[in-house]
């Protein structure tokens, strides 16, 4: 097993150790406690991929023997969770770029229409300046990515990296179909959506699985 390029901005990475960790993440019989530290340690592996996308500037420095070059991220970086899912991601994220600032996007899907209901914006008003990194463990029908997406684009947003756990081709398909700039990071790509819009196999409701049904 190993990365590949689903589309053109779409990288799979299918790591043996995501692939081990997806096991318990799928097992509809793991605890909540053990769900949400899974999913804490594929976050790690999900972040390092994303950050290979950070953009880099020089600086000088003095190390105790000289002076020398290094480098420094060019560009601020702010995550940007789609609650509650997305959430799961957060620290994890922060572990690799603890720099980060946090927008907030709630949003859920409706259970008959399967299209996205925003009920949440916390994010700054000009995002021009940053990477932004929008994280949502699942990309079922890619609705609910593709408002957050339109959220940070209309803020100005040009650097756009959407990480997720598990995506569908059906979202993977609407986001480059509308989004082509947008760099998609996904730490594994099941078969289909059933008629309910759930991602099979997949995981059930990440949401749920994270934090308790509501
Ligand atoms: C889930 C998930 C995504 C969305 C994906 O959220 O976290 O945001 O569904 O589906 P889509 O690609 O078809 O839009 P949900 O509506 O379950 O809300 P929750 O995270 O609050 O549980
Ligand atoms: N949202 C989830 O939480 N799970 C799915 O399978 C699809 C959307």
């Amino acid at each position: 097993m190993s990365e590949k390029y689903v589309m053109p901005n779409t990288l799979v990475l299918n790591h043996p150790m995501i692939e081990h960790k997806m096991t318990t993440i799928r097992d509809k019989n793991t605890s909540m406690k053990e769900f949400t530290r899974n999913v804490y340690e594929v976050s790690l592996l999900v972040a390092y991929k994303v950050s290979e996308n950070f953009l880099l500037k020089e600086t000088e420095i003095e190390t105790p023997i000289c002076k020398c070059k290094s480098h420094v991220l060019a560009k601020d970086i702010i995550i940007v969770p789609i609650l509650r899912a997305g959430l799961g991601f957060v620290d994890g994220f922060r572990e690799v770029f603890p720099e980060a600032r946090i927008g907030y996007l709630g949003m859920y899907r409706d259970e008959q229409t399967l299209k996205p209901v925003e009920y949440c914006d916390r994010l700054p008003k000009d995002l021009s300046q940053f990477t932004v990194v929008i994280s949502d463990p699942m990309l079922a029908t890619g609705g609910s990515a593709l408002l957050a997406i339109d959220a940070v684009k209309a803020r100005g947003a040009k650097d756009i990296i959407f990480a997720g756990l598990v995506g569908a081709p059906e979202g993977v398909d609407a986001v480059y179909s509308k989004h082509p700039d947008v760099k998609v990071v996904l730490a594994t790509l099941d078969e289909k959506l059933n008629e309910h819009g759930y991602i099979v196999p997949g995981l059930g409701d990440c949401g749920d699985r994270l934090y308790g049904k509501n």
